[in-house]
């Protein structure tokens, strides 16, 4: 820990009613990311990911696959354990709603709800989507065949039951003014205004237990309730603190409040206003930011199990690759905007940008390396101004980086690192090594020199995106574990002389299996 300043993210907890697909896949990447870039940049990362086990959804699940809602939730679960694993996650913890350290901490925390006079007994009649896990007023719903439905498409049903309400109606004022006094709060500035329309609009108290189905932690004092699933969900970002210790020295203290929660739009109501609202009325800090991305297609379709066009990860690794698979995430489209998976922009990046503009640049330099300077690190002697251009930029990467990586800017930070590639690529043409090695050996050693140093610049800053890739250029230039970090970007630099491994390439063109075969 030592002086390292504290650096929490978490990604929502994935319902375990479903397999995990690419949109599950996206928030955890992109969450991984900024944690690994965090770390790499001195941080004292704390990074949780997990599960959301309880619920009429969950429950219902349960039924139809014919198990108990518990042997379901471990099964499930475990699906999105092994996800993480495979697509190289490095999280530190992973919560499961069904935990023991869940129950205590949401249950702790209902206490200080209702010790704060927030809470109260009443009845709630009104609709419910049991997909959706939400609530709605009859106003915000549509009819179709004698259904209703809800903005999301969700169907919801009649519920009348009795319930405990929080008085989410008194926290107008108190969200308002969070809002406006920290406006990157809610990200992007869009879903910040839908938000505060959203909240300006007036806010019913929420209702916070359900007595119909028993699948959830119980209402402490009163066990006939269960407790609204998302009051359960997102106190998980306290849980895995060991929240309700909050002692100076314990992870709560260190960690809280969060940095940043990274959601899916569809659920950023829930994290901008009743969280903090829990949060506010048991005396809590709000987090630092709550960021909303947006939803992907494929192939121009909305996603779904019905149309059969679910794409899952595993599938992704297995046809382009992990590195690839997450490089396309983070580069196709704008953090926060709505995107289109397909095939086609798939193939467009990694033969591009990584096979032709990365990996060539890797290739070409330390081939030439290897034939022209003996396999040996070549000693530079006199920098030129091309070369002093060449190094600026790649040495002024981090910043530009750090600041786009900052606001969630993930393809601005990536296009940063791009436009050094393209730069190192036509220095390679202008200089020439090739000619330089038959007229001028010592500008050779310089030039190559040069094109190595940005290579391990421009490595050291893909890590985070690109682990494995960035991790073997980085042996290639016998660059040392303990010299990768952002650190070394300003203190290390490449030793004349070391002799380096032959080449591999690291970024394989995609070829369609079909034409291979041809
Ligand atoms: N359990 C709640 C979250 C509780 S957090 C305290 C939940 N789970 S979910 O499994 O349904 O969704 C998890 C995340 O996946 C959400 O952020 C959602 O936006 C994201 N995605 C689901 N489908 C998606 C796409 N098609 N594209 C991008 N992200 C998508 O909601």
């Amino acid at each position: 820990m030592s002086g390292r300043t504290p650096y929490f993210i978490t990604t929502p907890i994935y319902y375990v009613n479903d397999a995990p697909h690419v949109g599950h896949a996206y928030t955890t990447i992109a969450c991984d990311v900024m944690a690994r870039f965090k770390r790499l940049d001195g941080f004292d990362v704390k990074f949780l990911t997990g599960t959301d086990e309880h619920g009429q959804k969950v429950q219902k699940s349960a039924e139809a696959a014919g198990i108990d809602p518990q042997a379901f939730t471990d099964r499930v679960s475990q699906n999105f354990r092994d996800l993480a694993k495979l697509l190289n996650i490095t999280n530190d913890d992973f919560i499961r709603t069904t935990e023991e350290r869940q129950r205590i901490a949401v249950q702790a925390l209902w206490r200080k709800l209702m010790e704060s006079g927030n809470v109260y007994l009443g009845s709630y009649s009104g609709w419910y989507s049991v997909r959706d896990e939400a609530y709605y007023g009859e106003d915000e719903l549509t009819q179709r065949d004698g259904k209703r439905f809800a903005p999301t498409g969700a169907e919801v049903e009649w519920v009348e039951e009795p319930s405990y309400f929080f008085k989410l109606s008194a926290f107008q004022e108190p969200l308002l003014k969070l809002y406006e006094e920290r406006p990157d709060f809610i990200m992007p500035a869009g879903k910040r205004s839908e938000v505060m329309a959203f909240v300006r609009g007036g806010l019913r108290d929420l209702s916070i237990s359900r007595t119909t189905f028993s699948w959830g932690i119980k209402v402490p004092g009163d066990e006939a309730h269960v407790m609204y699933v998302w009051l359960d969900a997102l106190t998980n970002y306290i849980t895995a603190l060991g929240y309700p210790n909050t002692a100076p020295g314990s992870e709560f203290a260190r960690y809280w409040p969060a940095d940043l929660h990274m959601v899916g739009k569809d659920i950023l109501r829930f994290h901008t206003v009743y969280w903090p609202a829990f949060l506010i009325a048991a005396g809590l800090p709000v987090p630092k930011r709550v960021f909303a991305h947006g939803w992907w297609t494929v192939e121009g379709e909305k996603m779904s199990k019905s149309v059969g066009n679910v794409v899952k990860p595993g599938d992704l690794l297995d046809t382009y690759g992990l590195d690839q698979t997450r490089y396309f995430l983070m580069r196709e489209i704008p953090f926060g905007n709505d995107g289109d998976f397909s095939k086609k922009a798939m193939i467009q990046r990694i033969n591009g940008e990584l096979a032709n503009d990365y990996g060539n640049l890797c290739q070409r330099v330390l081939s030439m390396i290897q034939k022209y300077c003996d396999g040996k690190l070549p000693q530079p002697d006199g920098f030129q101004e091309p070369d002093t251009r060449m190094l600026d930029a790649a040495r002024a990467m981090l910043g530009t980086v750090r600041a786009e990586l900052d606001v969630q800017a993930f393809n601005k930070a990536l296009d940063a690192i791009w436009s050094v590639i393209g730069q190192a690529n036509r220095y390679v043409d202008e200089m020439a090594p090739w000619s330089l090695r038959k007229t001028d050996t010592v500008r050779l050693g310089t030039v190559l020199y040069t094109l190595a140093e940005t290579i391990r610049q421009v490595a050291i800053l893909t890590q985070p995106f690109m682990p494995d890739a960035s991790n073997r250029i980085l042996d290639q230039l016998m660059v040392p574990m303990d010299a990768r970090d952002f650190n070394a970007l300003e203190t290390g630099v490449l030793t004349g002389g070391t002799p380096l491994p032959a080449p591999q390439g690291v970024f394989p063109r995609y070829v369609e299996p079909e034409a291979g075969a041809a």
